[in-house]
C-alpha cells in the first residue's frame, strides 16, 4: 500500500489515442489526484498520447518494440526508463503489449490497468465484439492491480454498461469509453490517498465514504 508523503509519482504507458491518459492529466491538474504524471512511454512512435502528453509539458519516451530481440530487453528499458523517473505508479492506459513476469514482479502492487469490459468475463482483445457476439446486456469497465495472467489481478473498481439492441462494437466501446474515464481517476486517486488494501484477491477500500461505496459498483451508466 502506498503511503502518501508527496505528490505520487505517476507513468502511464500507452500505445494508442490516449484517452484514459488525458483523464489521468486532468484528474491531476485539477488536483483530484494527489499526484503528478511524470512520465509516458508509448511502444508506438504515432500514437496520439504522446502528443497529449506534450502539451501538458509531461516527459515522453518512445519505446519501440520492434527494436528489441525479444520481450525480456524491451521490457527492461521500460524498467530502466521508469525507475529513471522514480515512478511510484505505473497505469497501464490502452497498451497492447503482454508485460513479462519480471516486469509485473518488479511492479507488483504499484502496477495497475484498465480493462473494457468486466473482468473476469472477456479477457483479451475485441472485447466489445465478443460482448455483443455472447448476448450479454451488460458489459462495462475494470480496473484492476496487474499480475502475470493478462487481464487477471485485483479489482480496484468496475463500472456496468447496458449493451443495447442496436450496438455494434464502436457504439459499446465508446459507452464504455466514458465510464473508464470516469473509473481510472478514481482509482489512481484512491491508490495515491493510500486506502487500497489488497487482501489475497481482494481490493478494500479503506476509510470509504457512502458516495464512493456506490461509486464502487456504479450502475448502469449509459
Ligand atoms: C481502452 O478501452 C482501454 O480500456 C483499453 O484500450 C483502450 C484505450 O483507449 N485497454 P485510449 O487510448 O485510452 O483512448
Amino acid at each position: 500500500m502506498h503511503t502518501p508523503s508527496s505528490p505520487l509519482r505517476i507513468a502511464v504507458l500507452i500505445s494508442g489515442g490516449g484517452s484514459n491518459l488525458q483523464a489521468l492529466i486532468d484528474a491531476c491538474e485539477a488536483g483530484i489526484i494527489p499526484g503528478r504524471i511524470v512520465l509516458v512511454i508509448s511502444n508506438h512512435p504515432t500514437a496520439f498520447g504522446i502528443e497529449r502528453a506534450k502539451r501538458h509539458q509531461i516527459a515522453t519516451h518512445v519505446v519501440d518494440h520492434r527494436l528489441y530481440p525479444n520481450r525480456e530487453s524491451f521490457d527492461q528499458e521500460l524498467i530502466r526508463l521508469l525507475d529513471q523517473y522514480e515512478t511510484q505508479l505505473v497505469c497501464l492506459a490502452g497498451f497492447m503489449r503482454v508485460l513479462s513476469d519480471h516486469f509485473t514482479h518488479h511492479y507488483a502492487n504499484r502496477l495497475i490497468n484498465i480493462h473494457p469490459a468486466l473482468l473476469p468475463a472477456f479477457p483479451g482483445l475485441h472485447v466489445q465484439q465478443r460482448a455483443i457476439e455472447a448476448g450479454v446486456r451488460f458489459s462495462g469497465a475494470t480496473v484492476h492491480f496487474v499480475v502475470p495472467e493478462v487481464d487477471a489481478g485485483p479489482i480496484i473498481v468496475q463500472a456496468v454498461v447496458p449493451v443495447l439492441a442496436d450496438d455494434n462494437a464502436e457504439t459499446l466501446a465508446a459507452r464504455i469509453l466514458r465510464q473508464e474515464h470516469r473509473l481510472y481517476p478514481l482509482a489512481v486517486r484512491w491508490f495515491a490517498e493510500g486506502r487500497l488494501q489488497i487482501v489475497g484477491n481482494q481490493v478494500r477500500l479503506l476509510n470509504a465514504q457512502e458516495d464512493e461505496q456506490a461509486a464502487l459498483i456504479h450502475p448502469l451508466s449509459a
